[in-house]
């Protein structure tokens, strides 16, 4: 008799879904996505897109009818709906609970500290003197964050002084609470990629570097220049969080490293930026382990398979050409895959990444640097080449450029 294939329904259709759809070929899933758009990442791709609103109820139950297994490329849907799916019997995964966390930085936050892991510390609050009151007591710059919707550092404001303070809170509505933290003195970010079943079997990737520029992750490096040993403190805490929310598929944790402390950020309980140099440099991508964990088969080593992994994302510069405009000389750099999203440029849209393998960790960004900048074109923001053993640096401009 034949094995029916399982059915996987991502809600959401973008970049994520359509890896995930890359994924799902070579594991012979019937994969389903939910776009919002027809021009949307993974619509443009997969045969036939079901369209609508993940907002909508009605949507949502439609769509979930037809699939095994219910996941999501983004956290934008309804939790009362999932919720009342599960109850239906619907299999949803991550599930509401878990789901939760990532929708919610002050649920999040909050949770975390509870549980006791080390957090920067925050007050969730609606009130202007509140905040104002935590910034005296912590002193200035503080960080305001808008607990849902926000990403790639929209929603995210460096505050420095009481009337920029005043600024953010005359955007937000009356009575919507905000996430007001210390601004920590980085050292370095990085990030935990952590695949697991529904019975808690799960499996890490080695710590990642996660370079950010203006609130958007714009680089990876692997293996993170780190200390072992804070490596895996990263490890342990990361392993806490996930059986804590309950996650199942990929979780990915990012931590702030101050140079003594590891402080958690936040978290993400799907396929992940910080997970993209996978597909090019693990024995198994993140889109790969995300199927396999939701279907709760054996997930795969996420270990790399070069001494050095570097990712750089092709992100949307102002009057830059389309990225395809860039392909032969980026592909002309060696030992470097290239994703290209099948976007429309518009500045700051994420539209590609490239991951470069090699011996070192300065070889992988300059080779990933170069390309990044011939898809990015003039104006491209990329990872400075120069070292890779010092502190990260993004910079502006075309110097990475092949002659
Ligand atoms: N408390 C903080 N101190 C210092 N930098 C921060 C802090 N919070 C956020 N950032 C910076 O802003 C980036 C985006 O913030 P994050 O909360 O992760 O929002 P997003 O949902 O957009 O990823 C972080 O990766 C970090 O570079
Ligand atoms: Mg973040």
């Amino acid at each position: 008799m034949d094995h029916p294939r399982p059915v996987v329904g991502v809600v959401g259709a973008g970049q994520l879904a359509r890896m995930c759809w890359q994924a799902a070929i070579g594991l012979d899933i019937d994969l389903r996505v939910l776009a919002a758009r027809s021009d949307d990442a993974a619509a443009t791709v997969l045969p036939n897109p079901r369209f609508g609103d993940p907002a909508d109820p009605d949507a949502l139950r439609r769509f979930a009818a037809a699939c095994d297994v219910l996941t999501l490329d983004h956290e934008l849907v309804d939790l009362a709906t999932l919720r009342a799916l599960e109850a239906e019997g619907c299999v949803v995964r991550p599930g509401a609970d878990a789901l939760r966390f990532a929708q919610d930085k002050a649920f999040q936050r909050t949770s975390f500290r509870t549980a006791g892991l080390p957090v920067p510390d925050f007050v969730v609050t609606d009130s202007l003197a509140a905040a104002r009151a935590f910034a005296a007591d912590h002193g200035w710059p503080v960080v305001c964050k808008r607990p849902r919707g926000g990403y790639d550092g929209r929603g995210v404001w460096i505050v420095h002084d009481a009337a920029e303070l005043a600024a953010v809170w005359a955007d937000i509505p009356e009575g919507d609470p905000v996430l007001v933290e210390q601004r920590v003195e980085l050292e370095r970010e990085v990030a935990v990629l952590i695949a697991r079943r529904p019975g808690g079997e799960h499996t890490a990737a080695p710590l990642i570097e996660t370079v950010q520029h203006d609130g958007m992750l714009r680089a990876l490096v692997v293996p993170a220049p780190v200390p072992a040993a804070v490596a895996q403190r990263a490890l342990g805490l990361a392993t806490r969080i996930v059986e804590l929310v309950g996650v199942v598929g990929i979780c990915a944790i990012e931590l702030f490293w101050t140079g003594g402390d590891l402080l958690i950020n936040e978290i993400a309980t799907r396929p992940h930026n910080s997970g993209h140099w996978t597909i090019d440099g693990a024995v198994t991508s993140q889109f790969v382990n995300h199927l396999r964990a939701v279907l709760d088969l054996p997930v795969g080593s996420m270990a790399a398979t070069a001494p050095a992994v570097c990712s750089v994302n092709v992100v949307g510069g102002a009057g830059a050409p389309p990225p395809g405009a860039g392909l032969a000389r980026a592909l002309a750099v060696p030992d470097v895959a290239v994703h290209l999203y099948g976007k429309s440029a518009r500045p700051g849209r994420k539209l590609g990444h490239v991951t470069a393998v090699a011996d070192d960790v300065a070889a992988a960004r300059r080779r990933a640097g170069e390309a990044a900048s011939a898809l990015a074109g003039e104006g491209a923001v990329t990872l400075a080449v120069d070292g890779g053993s010092g502190a990260p640096e993004v910079t502006a401009g075309t110097a990475h450029r092949r002659p």
